[in-house]
């Protein structure tokens, strides 16, 4: 009798250590879960911060580029296959891929209204490097960033720059992005020129196809559920775009000024 109230005992104590360690591991785990999701958060915002610091005498590149990220990450869903650090990469990738358009050298080519002189076309190709250069310390956080922005202007064909690599040699996410900035560059509107129809920039992409862009790609882009979702970002981003033409922040007027005079 006494030997079975000493089991009994040994057992609720047993039981209570299981307990208590359950609830202190789900402790240690929800402050992890916690601490994961915080730092998440940190690093958003932190590469937001990057854009903004960047962009900040160029908001219209900040637009186009949050813009890119959003169709990227739709066209990369569609993709399928990507695990979550790599959609993680393509997306701080597509909002940084032109970082490199910074440098002094090329502002003036930028904002220029005139038609570009072989020279300034030759210059202007060496801003995939330099957005390379920059995030170089995401490198370790998000291998592959530096080949993926490096590559956004790569051809399917290899007649792209900087290097003339072409096919899967060309990083899918470089792929990705490079299909999204060339749809949003022609979509949206500029001071010199209008909003090219979603319909019409299908078909330069399609005429892209093969070329220019990954063919399996634009046929992605062509089916019923990215093209629903490219063309809302469109229209949304048209609808910006113009209030920003119509009401200039004093940013975009200081360029404005800049442009007119070169
Ligand atoms: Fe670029």
């Amino acid at each position: 009798m006494a030997k079975l109230e000493i089991e009994k005992d040994t057992l609720t104590l047993t039981g209570a250590a299981v307990a208590s360690a359950t609830l202190v591991g789900l402790a240690w785990l929800m402050d992890a879960l916690r601490r994961d999701r915080w730092a998440r958060q940190m690093h958003r915002k932190l590469v937001d911060l990057l854009l903004n610091a960047l962009t900040a005498d160029d908001p219209v590149t900040a637009r186009h580029s949050r813009r890119v990220a959003d169709l990227t990450s739709v066209l990369a869903g569609a993709c399928g296959g990507l695990s979550r650090p790599e959609l993680a990469t393509l997306r701080v990738a597509a909002l940084l891929h032109d970082m490199g358009k910074i440098d002094d050298r090329f502002f003036l080519i930028v904002h220029s209204r005139k038609r570009l002189s072989e020279e300034q076309r030759a210059e202007i190709k060496h801003h995939p490097h330099l957005s390379a250069t920059i995030l170089q310390p995401l490198e370790e956080m998000h291998p592959g960033i530096q080949k993926i922005v490096s590559s956004h202007h790569e051809c399917w064909d290899g007649s792209g720059y900087p290097c003339g690599i072409g096919g899967h040699e060309i990083p899918l996410a470089a792929r990705i992005i490079a299909v999204a900035d060339v749809f949003d560059a022609m979509t949206q509107p500029r001071k010199y020129k209008g909003p090219m129809p979603v319909e019409e920039a299908l078909e330069k992409l399609d005429e892209g196809a093969g070329h220019q862009f990954d063919p399996r790609l634009v046929a992605l882009v062509e089916s019923g559920p990215v093209l629903a979702q490219w063309t809302q970002i469109a229209l949304q981003g048209q609808r910006d775009e113009q209030d920003h033409l119509e009401n200039p922040n004093p940013t975009e007027r200081a360029i404005e000024h800049v442009a007119a005079e070169v």
